[in-house]
């Protein structure tokens, strides 16, 4: 008995020995192995059938994404590959096991499971995207937090949805809505919300660097609330907010200025139900939360964003209207009454709040 012990112990030890020795001196598999095959544009992998899938991963985009940037190696995503054995023609094992991005994003994982799109995949239905069918661009993803809300649909839910076919309660408005909220905001209950204005080139139809105002400014991030909240309140007022667009006009940047309700990133943005926020007064309305919860953004280039908290009284003053679109004035006022006639025909408090979240999209659709 004793022998066979003693015999187990040291035939234990040496099956062990060799792997707790590799474990000490082992290291993760360097991204710049795997590059060395996958970082060939024309690196593809032929089907049966003669169709070929690219293999290829742009290390250099890889890079800069917010994986890449945070230090996530190739291996912890593709957690199957421990080892490369040059010995066989694929040195790994293929195919790959699908990549479980729970093992980092756990609390998305469970908002994901309690959606209807983790439910419809958990019956079997394989059209129901999974976290690499949304982000689908999966080795560059980078924050969201700096898209716009109409960006994040185009990129994501309109891929496989089209809105126009339900909403038929939302009178006249559909594509306003889905341009200037999340589908999240109203889908994802639950998730936190924020109303924020952006500066944005009407021309170009996009949203303006936030590299480029503070520059213009001569200020960074950190310290441009300070710098522009002149009176010290903590918040940028609408007087203190014109002073902006002025300099920036000064500086050769047309700076409209756009609203948009969204998502903040939060995990819950991922709990989409069926049944969704249909209330209008849970944003059209002055007592609505959302619209005093009140940014002001600038976008960052890695895809983060800075939000500056704006006092709630720049929403009904008519600064920003009154210097960027002074010659659709006279248009403004006809449209306020048509609005008018809508809100108060479905029966809507708000006044001039409402007035001007509604009319943004207007001011800006005049340019
Ligand atoms: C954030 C997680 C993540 C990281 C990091 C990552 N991948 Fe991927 N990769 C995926 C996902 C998701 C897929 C899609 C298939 C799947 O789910 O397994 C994929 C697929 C692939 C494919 C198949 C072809 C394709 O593009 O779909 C290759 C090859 C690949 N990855 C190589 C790499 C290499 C090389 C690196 C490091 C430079 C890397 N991956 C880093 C998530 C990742
Ligand atoms: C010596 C070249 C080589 C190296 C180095 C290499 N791979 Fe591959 N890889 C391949 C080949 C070949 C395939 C195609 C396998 C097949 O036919 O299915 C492949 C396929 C893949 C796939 C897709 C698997 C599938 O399901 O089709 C992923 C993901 C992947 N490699 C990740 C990696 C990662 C991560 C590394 C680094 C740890 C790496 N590879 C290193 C040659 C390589
Ligand atoms: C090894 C850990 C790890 C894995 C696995 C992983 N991620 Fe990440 N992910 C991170 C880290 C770290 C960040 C940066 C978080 C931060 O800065 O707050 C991040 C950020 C993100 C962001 C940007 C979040 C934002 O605030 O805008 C997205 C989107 C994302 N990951 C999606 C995925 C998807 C999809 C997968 C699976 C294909 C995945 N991740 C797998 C670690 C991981
Ligand atoms: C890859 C395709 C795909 C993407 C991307 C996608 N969905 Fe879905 N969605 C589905 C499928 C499949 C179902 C379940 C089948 C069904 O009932 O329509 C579903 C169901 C839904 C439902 C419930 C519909 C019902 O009749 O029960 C809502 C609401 C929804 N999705 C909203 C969204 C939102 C919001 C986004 C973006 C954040 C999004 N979806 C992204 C494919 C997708
Ligand atoms: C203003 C809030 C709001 C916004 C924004 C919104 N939805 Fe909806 N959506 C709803 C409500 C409420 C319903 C359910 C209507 C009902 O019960 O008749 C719905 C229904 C749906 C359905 C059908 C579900 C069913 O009954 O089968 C889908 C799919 C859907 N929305 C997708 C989207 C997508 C994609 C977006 C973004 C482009 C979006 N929604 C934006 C409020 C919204
Ligand atoms: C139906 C599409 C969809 C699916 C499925 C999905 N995402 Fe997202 N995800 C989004 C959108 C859209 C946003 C941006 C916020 C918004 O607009 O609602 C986002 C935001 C994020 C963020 C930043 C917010 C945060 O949670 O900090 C991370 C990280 C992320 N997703 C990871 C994941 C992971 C991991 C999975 C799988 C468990 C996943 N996503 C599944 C659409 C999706
Ligand atoms: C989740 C928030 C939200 C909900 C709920 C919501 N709206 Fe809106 N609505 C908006 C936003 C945001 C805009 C665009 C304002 C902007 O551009 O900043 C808008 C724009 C409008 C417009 C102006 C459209 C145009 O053509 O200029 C009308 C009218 C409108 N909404 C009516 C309604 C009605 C009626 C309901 C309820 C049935 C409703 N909304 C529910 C957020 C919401």
């Amino acid at each position: 008995m004793k022998g066979n012990w003693l015999f187990r112990f040291l035939f234990i030890l040496m099956v062990a020995l060799p792997f707790v020795a590799l474990g000490t001196v082992s290291y993760a598999i360097d991204n710049e192995e795997c590059l060395e095959c996958h970082g060939d544009p024309d690196f593809v992998k032929e089907l049966p059938g003669g169709k070929t899938v690219s293999l290829y991963v742009d290390g250099k985009r890889f890079a800069q994404s917010v994986h890449g940037q945070n230090d996530v190696a190739c291996t912890d995503c593709h957690a199957d590959i421990t080892e490369l054995n040059y010995d066989n023609d694929v040195p790994h094992p293929a195919p790959t096991k699908p990549v479980d991005c729970s093992s980092c994003h756990e609390d998305e994982q469970e908002a994901y499971e309690q959606s209807v799109h983790g439910q419809a995949r958990k019956e079997g239905d394989d059209e129901a995207p999974t976290c690499a069918t949304c982000h689908n661009n999966y080795h560059y993803v980078k924050y969201m937090a700096g898209e716009t809300a109409a960006q994040r649909s185009a990129g994501v839910c309109l891929n496989c949805h089209d809105p126009d076919e339900y909403h038929d309660w939302l009178p006249s408005a559909k594509r306003i809505h889905y341009k200037y909220t999340d589908c999240s905001v109203c889908h994802a209950k639950n998730s936190p919300k924020l109303t924020r204005l952006l500066f944005y080139n009407i021309f170009k139809e996009q949203v303006i660097p936030g590299e480029e105002v503070v520059k213009a400014l001569s200020v960074d991030f950190d310290n441009f609330l300070q710098a522009v909240d002149k009176n010290g309140n903590g918040k940028i007022d609408s007087k203190e907010l014109y002073f902006i667009t002025k300099t920036l006009k000064a500086k050769g940047i047309k700076a409209s200025i756009t609203g948009e309700i969204v998502a903040d990133m939060d995990p819950s943005v991922h709990a989409i139900t069926k049944d969704a926020i249909k209330d209008c007064t849970q944003c059209h309305s002055v007592k609505s939360p959302i619209l005093s919860n009140l940014f002001l953004t600038l976008t960052k280039a890695d895809g983060e964003a800075e939000n500056y908290p704006l006092n709630k009284e720049v929403l009904s003053s008519l600064y920003p209207i009154r210097f960027y679109l002074i010659d659709a004035t006279r248009i403004k006022l006809l449209d306020i009454i048509g609005v008018l006639i809508v809100l108060g025909g479905i029966g809507f408090a708000g006044g001039h709040l409402t007035v001007r979240l509604l009319t943004i999209p207007l001011r800006r659709r005049k340019k």
